[in-house]
């Protein structure tokens, strides 16, 4: 397996001078790498600068604010990340790939990556039996998505494509790829560690929906590896970058019936337990949530589920069947 961000890749020039300017330190090397992409940022694009400090929410600015940050992120990976993700950390990853995909039906042929990163789930996701010319990740960064080209660029994982595109632009080349009440292309769609730099995770996870074609073995999986206590506290301290926490269990489940995403709708590995408070006390530790297409249900263009069906307008969560750990996941060690 090959992993991304490691020590073994050099720091480019720009870096390396300015972590020697800042006589070693990466934090102060990294805010000065942020200056001049935003002095950059004034100069090129003086509209959008000014909107940084005016309305930083406003979505392009927003989209600016991330890019900015993850690319001086990704600039100084070399010197402030190991090779290899911890133990731990592996044995997430590997989780959330075999979540995303279970072995319940064909291989996917389109798994989407959203903000992809470093392209750290694509080991985990091709041992698990997705064909890498399968994986698409997006990021809004270039610098992520140049390591993880470099990261991932050789043998068995080459056939990946990793793009510098937005999840917005992601769904507009599915519009202009024709989908609509047909659905979309995608058999799996995944947010690791991504979800929370969406202002409405619902409203996001509702727009991926979209993205899945309808098959029973579709499936949008939210995830982070170091959980929603995690997110809650990223959040408190980049409040501009972070605009989200992770979505509740129950803030899934309403939205999971109405989307055509499956009748126990919210099937969590049954590593997790079985009673939902201690779910959701796991999932501050570890989040994985997976939502599967149900085209009995509605599918994904939101039209309500046929008369009489289980799930009516986000009510009744209970007779959902909703939590049933261990149907059909197989997410165990
Ligand atoms: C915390 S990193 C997670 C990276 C990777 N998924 C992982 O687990 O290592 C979040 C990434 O999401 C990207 N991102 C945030 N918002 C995005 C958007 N709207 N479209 C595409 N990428 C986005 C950021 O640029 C950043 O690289």
């Amino acid at each position: 397996m090959q992993y991304a961000g490691g020590g073994a890749a050099a720091l480019d020039a720009d870096a390396a001078a300015l972590l020697e300017e800042a006589q070693g330190d990466v934090e102060k090397a990294r805010t000065s790498y942020v200056g001049y992409t935003l002095a950059y940022l004034q100069d090129s694009m003086p509209e959008l600068y000014e909107a940084l400090k005016t309305d930083p929410s406003r979505p392009d600015a927003h989209a600016a604010l991330v890019e900015v940050t993850w690319d001086a992120i990704a600039a100084f990976l070399p010197v402030t990340h190991e090779a290899a993700p911890s133990g731990e950390a592996q044995r997430r990853l590997g989780a959330i790939a075999r979540v995303a995909n279970d072995g319940s039906g064909p291989p996917p042929s389109r798994f989407l990556d959203v903000g992809c990163g470093t392209g750290l789930l694509l080991p985990f996701a091709v041992a698990s039996g997705v064909p890498a010319a399968a994986y698409r990740g997006v990021d809004l960064s270039s610098r992520m998505v140049e390591v993880a080209r470099q990261a991932h660029g050789d043998g068995a994982l080459a056939a990946a494509a990793f793009d510098d595109r937005s999840f917005a632009d992601v769904l507009a080349e599915e519009v202009a790829a024709g989908a609509g009440a047909e659905g979309g292309r995608h058999d799996v769609v995944v947010f690791n560690g991504a979800l929370q730099f969406f202002a409405d995770p619902v409203a996001t996870l509702q727009q991926a929906a979209g993205l899945l074609r309808r098959s029973p073995h579709s499936r949008l999986v939210v995830a982070h590896v170091s959980g929603a206590a995690f997110v809650e506290r990223e959040r408190q301290e980049n409040p501009m970058t972070v605009l989200s926490t992770m979505p509740t269990l129950a803030e899934l489940s309403a939205i999971a019936g109405p989307l055509g995403l499956q009748a126990g709708p919210v099937v969590t590995p049954s590593f997790l337990g079985t009673e939902p408070e201690k779910i959701e006390a796991a999932l501050r530790d570890f989040y994985l949530v997976v939502l599967r297409w149900d085209g009995e249900h509605g599918g994904v263009d939101g039209a309500p589920p046929p008369e009489g069906g289980a799930a009516e307008g986000g009510e009744g969560e209970q007779e959902w069947g909703l939590w049933k750990p261990g149907q059909d996941d197989n997410a165990n060690e």
